[in-house]
């Protein structure tokens, strides 16, 4: 199956002091699969190494147009990119964009290049603020360049203001984006993820191991299709990313209460959170001393979330649910989707090596309440995303 996306970017790298943060971002580019290529310009070499950039991406960093005979690098690495970012941008790069200069490698490569473009600004406050400036921002923008950035900071030479360059986990996110169709525009999607911990006394709980990634996978793919996302998020290490608003929640009471709350107002629900299904009848008020023995726990059903927002949804509303079986994965799937009154159920293998909870692939189907099925199969959880986002498409219609 071919990735859902394209996937090669090209990052540009100017001379400014933010050009360490562009190796961050090279980073989180390529942790998140991309297929990074980085070309600096010169005065960018001043601040930062083109091996820093070649070890992080495991593709070669590119500095000039002469250092590759026999080949037309610029037009060899235009052709290959899918999405292509410059951060740090200086205000000179955004001024020999606008005119379509070609002087070196990054800006004959941009000229040639005709696919998404992200630029983000770095600079101090009166080169941004210039009339000039933004005259050629204007001007890129109308061409469709998307700019993120700059924010309110710190600059070099001791001084604050507008021209900060934005944090490269908020880039990313641009350039995430910049790649997938905007066919959620609009939608209000509730995303649940990660697990529950139900206390056992102030220090100590029962939990699961869940990480969250599947859940956050889906808020990002869906923030990405320009749907408004709120992320229900249960205790996990993992950082959610800063486009979407995050409501964190440790109990599965408290999860209820944050869904219930926020139900009206959804258009889709993913309830991708591994809910604990049980909790401590009575947890104790000060911590158990091990002195008193080992305790009785009498545990007690938590509420089933989902199960409560199929009894109340109204019509126009498009509810998914997850679950994870070890056997007769599809036959019990299709039983809960039905009791439950879902849309689509995600059911996922679990019990085996490369499946399931903190895994990196998952095995699963996606039963459809209209009978449109996709088959088992082995996906990573963006794939998975991606499928779950192109089935509340079809249902929200083009938007
Ligand atoms: N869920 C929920 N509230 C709970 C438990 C689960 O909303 N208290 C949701 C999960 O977010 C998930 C789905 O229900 O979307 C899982 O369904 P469930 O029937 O709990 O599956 P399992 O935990 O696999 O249950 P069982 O042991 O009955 O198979």
């Amino acid at each position: 199956m071919p990735e859902p996306y394209g996937r090669r970017v090209l990052l540009g790298v100017t001379g400014g002091i933010a050009a360490y943060k562009a190796a961050l971002l090279a980073r989180l580019l390529s942790d998140a699969g991309m297929d990074v290529t980085a070309v600096l310009t010169a005065s960018a070499t001043r601040f930062v190494g083109s091996d820093t950039f070649s070890a992080l991406t495991g593709h070669r960093a590119h500095v000039s147009l002469w250092n590759t005979p026999g080949e037309i690098i610029h037009v060899r690495l235009a052709h290959q990119t899918d999405v292509a970012v410059v951060a740090p941008c200086t205000a000179n790069m955004v001024a020999k964009l606008a005119l379509g200069l070609a002087d070196d490698l990054l800006t004959s490569t941009l000229l040639e290049y005709d696919g998404p473009l992200v630029l983000a600004p770095a600079m101090h406050s009166g080169m941004w603020g210039a009339d000039v400036t933004q005259a050629n921002v204007t001007t890129l923008s109308s061409r469709g360049v998307r700019f993120v950035g700059p924010v309110d900071g710190p600059l070099a030479h001791g001084d604050t203001g507008p021209g900060r360059m934005s944090e490269p986990a908020e880039i990313a996110d641009v350039v995430f984006a910049a790649l997938r169709p905007r066919d959620l525009d609009g939608a209000r999607v509730l995303v649940t993820a990660g697990p529950t911990h139900e206390p056992i006394d102030p220090v100590r709980f029962i939990g699961n191991r869940s990480s969250g990634k599947m859940g956050l996978a889906i808020a990002r793919e869906a923030t990405a299709r320009g749907a408004a996302v709120t992320l229900v998020l249960g205790p996990t290490t993992i950082a959610p990313p800063p486009a979407m608003e995050v409501v964190h929640v440790e109990t599965a009471d408290e999860m209820r209460s944050a869904v219930i709350d926020r139900f009206a107002a959804a258009d889709v629900v993913v309830m991708a959170a591994a809910v604990a299904d049980f909790r401590p009848k009575a947890p104790h008020e000060s911590k158990m001393k091990k002195e008193a023995g080992i305790p009785d726990l009498m545990l007690e059903p938590t509420p089933d979330i989902l199960a409560e927002l199929g009894e109340r949804r109204r019509a126009g509303q498009f509810l998914v649910g997850f679950a994870a079986e070890t056997d007769d994965v599809e036959e019990a799937g299709r039983a809960k989707l039905r009791s439950k009154h879902l849309d689509a159920l995600v059911a996922n293998t679990v019990g085996r090596d490369g499946t399931g909870f903190g895994s990196e692939t998952n095995q699963a189907t996606i039963l459809v309440a209209d009978g449109r099925d996709v088959p088992m199969r082995a996906w990573s959880k963006a794939e998975l995303a991606s499928a779950v986002c192109d089935l509340v498409a079809r249902f929200t219609g083009p938007r």
